[in-house]
């Protein structure tokens, strides 16, 4: 939904943009294409500033004096405007979750169809890889996420598979996560992992709800959040991509009230109170964008604007 997402920005060509998921730099360059160029004698132009906590997609990088990134979390958008004395903004854009880059890097372990050392960090940097929270959290904690984060109905028989596994033996490698919920499996010599297909729904699920636990995602979500809404400017937009129901229900709940607990507040008169006026709810990519990209089979496209 790069075209919808880019039109419901309504970019404006001198003002200032904030691309919080970087990537392959798709959307940052859609973006760029809408801003003002430095000429002679034009004092107005735009700016994007494009966050990413991979050091990968630096490899992307754009050759731009109107570009900045900023390599780091997007929980801290506001230190980082702060830093580039940037008070205001005219629209923000998040894709969340993890690229097609980084499910084809098997050593990178986000994906069940490779053996891999568990890690699944974005931020290679980071202390706790995914080994760590399989091999520390209680059966109780493992099962939690796997309900919260992966809408697993088996995560309790799956948790007690993995504490029976890590009792023998710590689980450092994807295939030891992925016998916990698919027994048989067999690794082809190029490293490939090979389980019947009933189970890969599941397993994309298991892993689904490691990595959001691994990179706190959800925390992550949340303060970016609070931050674009006292960033934009009135007229300002923001648009997030969102590909599980859980970020979903935040990112919708945030954009209707402007709060985290999303509670909708009205004044005496029964006027909505929230600082947004919501322009996309939801809207989800057409059957033709599916087909090219499976990941946009569960995208939900939200676009609000900053009320004046
Ligand atoms: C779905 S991809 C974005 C793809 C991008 N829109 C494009 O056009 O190529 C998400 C990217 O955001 C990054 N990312 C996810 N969560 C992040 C966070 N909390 N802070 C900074 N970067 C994050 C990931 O490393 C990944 O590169």
């Amino acid at each position: 939904m790069l075209k919808e997402t880019i039109e419901g920005l309504a970019i404006k060509p001198a003002g200032t943009y904030v691309d919080v998921t970087f990537g392959g730099g798709g959307h940052s360059r859609a973006i760029l294409n809408k801003l003002h160029e430095l000429e002679i004698g034009k004092l107005e132009i735009g700016h994007l500033y494009s966050f990413d906590q991979d050091s990968d997609a630096l490899a992307n990088a754009i050759d731009d004096e109107r570009w900045t990134f900023v390599h780091s979390n997007f929980r801290y958008l506001r230190n980082w405007m702060d830093y580039y004395g940037v008070e205001h903004i005219d629209g923000l854009l998040a894709d969340l979750g993890v690229s097609f880059h980084h499910f084809d890097c098997p050593e990178r372990g986000f994906s069940f169809r490779f053996s891999a050392p568990l890690d699944m960090r974005m931020n290679q940097t980071a202390k706790r890889t995914a080994a760590d929270i399989v091999n520390s959290y209680s059966e109780e904690e493992l099962a939690r996420i796997f309900w919260l984060y992966g809408e697993l109905k088996n995560g309790r028989g799956i948790a007690k598979n993995i504490c029976r596994a890590r009792a023998q033996k710590p689980i450092e490698r994807t295939e030891e996560l992925v016998k916990s919920l698919s027994p048989t499996l067999s690794i082809s010599e190029g490293g490939e992992i090979e389980v019947p297909t009933n189970a890969k729904k599941d397993l994309a699920r298991l892993f689904q709800a490691l990595r959001i636990e691994v990179n706190d995602e959800m925390g992550a979500l949340r303060e970016m959040l609070v931050a674009a809404r006292d960033l934009l400017k009135p007229g300002g937009r923001i648009a997030v991509l969102t590909y599980h129901s859980l970020e979903d229900r935040l990112v919708k709940n945030f954009l209707r009230s402007g709060n985290l607990e999303g509670t909708i507040e009205k004044d005496f008169y029964g006027n909505n109170l929230s600082p947004f006026e919501l322009i996309e709810k939801g809207r989800e990519a057409s059957p033709e964008e599916v087909a090219q990209n499976p990941r946009a089979r569960s995208a939900k496209l939200r676009i609000a604007e900053k009320k004046s």
